[in-house]
C-alpha cells in the first residue's frame, strides 16, 4: 500500500499572519480567492528546525544575539556537500533578509545617477532596490526562445559598456524564467563583468530547488576571479520555508569589498539575527537534507502534473518548463486580454491569487507566474479555477 506523502497534507494557513493567505484582501481586494502567490511554501518546515525553535522558545529569554560558530559551520558545509563550494568563515554576513540587502548594497557600492543593470523578466524589487534608491536602472531583458529564456550577450556587453554600469543584479536561478545558467553562461557574464569593472550580485536564493538534469552552479565557485568581483546572496529561507523567521547570508570573498559593505551595515546596525533565525538556520542546514529531497521529488511531480494539467485541458496558456524554483512562468498572450483584463480576469472569473507579469517589468506583460509549492490537491483546485474561466471566456 502506498503510504499518503508528507506533503500532500492540506494544512489551514488562514489567521496565522501569513501574507500569503491572509492579506488577500489588502493585496487582491478580494479574500475569496486561492493564494497561489508570492514565494512561500504551504509545507510544514523539516522536524528538525521546528524542534530546534522549540528548544529556543522554551528557555524563554529572547535577548540580543551573537553567533555561534556552529551557524557558520552549518552553512559553509552545506555549499562545500550541496554545491561544492568552499566557502570561508570571514566572507560570511548576515541579513534578516536579502531584499534589505540588496538595497544596502546598492547604496554600499553606487552613487545616485549610477547605472545598474537587471535582467528582465525578473524578482520584482530588483527594479525598486535601484530606483527607490535614486539610481538608474538599465535592462538586458532576457530573450525567450521556444520557451526557454536566454541571455542577450550581445546587448548586455552594449549596455556595460555605454551606460558604465557599476552593478550588475543577476537572479541565479531566474525567478520568473525558471532558468538555472549553465556553466557556460556564467562565464560569459562573468567575463562581461570582470572586462566593464562591473560588481556582480548574484542572488541565489533558490540555489537548492533544482530539477532533474540541471545543475546550480554558484557563480563565486567558477575562479578566484570571479570571486573577487561578486557578492552572492543564499538563504535557507526558500529551501526549508522559513521566510517568516528572516535569516539571510552574504557571501563576500574579497576583503575590500566585504570591508565597505560592513562601513554601510555599521551605519544601517542590521548585523544581528533574531534567536529564532539563528536555530532554524542552524537546523534547517544541518538536519534539512532528507526533507529537501522529499520536497524535490514532490514538486517535480507537480510541475509535470501543471505542464500535463496545459497541454491537455488549457492549450490555449504556453508553460515555461522550469530548470529550477517552485515558482512557474506562463505565457497568457494567447488569450489576447490586455495586462488589466487577464489580471480582472484571473482574479474575477477563475478566482486566484497569483502574481501578474507586468510586475516584473514590461518583457512580463502577458505573463503571469504560479507558486506550485503547495499540495497536489490545492494546485489542481487552481488549474480547475483556470480552466473553467478560460472555457467561459472562449464561449463568450
Ligand atoms: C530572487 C529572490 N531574491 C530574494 C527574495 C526574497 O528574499 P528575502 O525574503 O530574504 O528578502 C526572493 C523571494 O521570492 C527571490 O525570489
Amino acid at each position: 500500500m502506498m503510504t499518503p506523502h508528507q506533503f500532500d497534507k492540506v494544512i489551514n494557513r488562514y489567521k496565522t499572519n501569513s501574507l500569503k493567505w491572509d492579506a488577500l484582501e489588502e493585496r487582491f481586494g478580494k479574500a475569496n480567492v486561492l493564494p497561489l502567490w508570492v514565494a512561500d511554501m504551504d509545507f510544514r518546515a523539516p522536524n528538525a528546525v521546528i524542534e530546534a525553535l522549540k528548544k529556543v522558545a522554551e528557555h524563554g529569554i529572547f535577548g540580543y544575539t551573537v553567533r555561534p560558530d556552529s551557524f557558520y559551520e552549518s552553512l559553509i558545509s552545506w555549499f562545500e556537500r550541496r554545491h561544492d563550494w568552499k566557502i570561508k568563515k570571514d566572507s560570511i554576513l548576515v541579513s534578516p533578509g536579502i531584499v534589505p540587502a540588496l538595497s544596502l548594497l546598492v547604496q554600499a557600492f553606487t552613487e545616485p545617477g549610477d547605472h545598474v543593470i537587471i535582467q528582465s523578466p525578473v524578482y520584482h524589487p530588483f527594479f525598486h532596490v535601484v530606483q527607490q534608491n535614486g539610481r538608474n536602472l538599465i535592462d538586458n531583458p532576457l530573450i525567450l526562445n521556444d520557451k526557454k529564456y536566454e541571455i542577450n550577450f550581445d546587448d548586455l556587453e552594449q549596455k556595460l559598456r555605454e551606460y558604465e554600469c557599476k552593478l550588475m543584479l543577476f537572479c541565479s536561478p531566474h525567478n520568473p524564467a525558471g532558468r538555472v545558467w549553465t556553466k557556460k553562461e556564467l562565464i560569459k557574464v562573468g567575463e562581461l563583468c570582470k572586462k566593464y569593472n562591473v560588481l556582480l550580485i548574484s542572488d541565489e536564493i533558490h540555489c537548492d530547488l533544482i530539477y532533474k538534469g540541471h545543475q546550480h552552479i554558484p557563480f563565486a565557485s567558477l575562479s578566484k576571479e570571479f570571486q573577487d568581483l561578486s557578492i552572492t546572496c543564499v538563504a535557507p529561507s526558500k529551501t526549508f520555508n522559513l521566510a517568516g523567521l528572516q535569516s539571510s547570508a552574504l557571501i563576500i570573498p574579497n576583503k575590500d569589498i566585504r570591508e565597505q559593505y560592513k562601513r554601510s551595515l555599521k551605519i544601517e546596525n542590521s548585523d544581528m539575527l533574531n534567536s529564532f533565525a539563528i536555530a532554524a538556520f542552524e537546523a534547517a542546514y544541518n538536519d534539512g537534507e532528507q526533507w529537501l529531497e522529499n520536497l524535490m521529488e514532490y514538486l517535480e511531480d507537480n510541475v509535470q502534473f501543471l505542464i500535463s494539467f496545459f497541454e491537455e485541458q488549457i492549450p490555449e496558456v504556453n508553460v515555461i518548463p522550469p530548470e529550477g524554483t517552485y515558482l512557474i512562468w506562463l505565457d497568457f498572450r494567447k488569450l489576447g486580454l490586455s495586462v488589466k483584463e487577464l489580471e480582472s480576469f484571473l482574479l474575477t472569473e477563475a478566482k486566484v491569487a497569483l502574481n501578474q507579469g507586468y510586475i516584473f517589468g514590461k518583457t512580463g506583460e502577458g505573463f503571469v507566474r504560479i507558486n506550485i509549492a503547495c499540495p497536489r490537491k490545492t494546485l489542481e483546485e487552481g488549474l480547475h479555477r483556470i480552466k473553467l474561466a478560460v472555457n467561459t471566456l472562449k464561449n463568450t
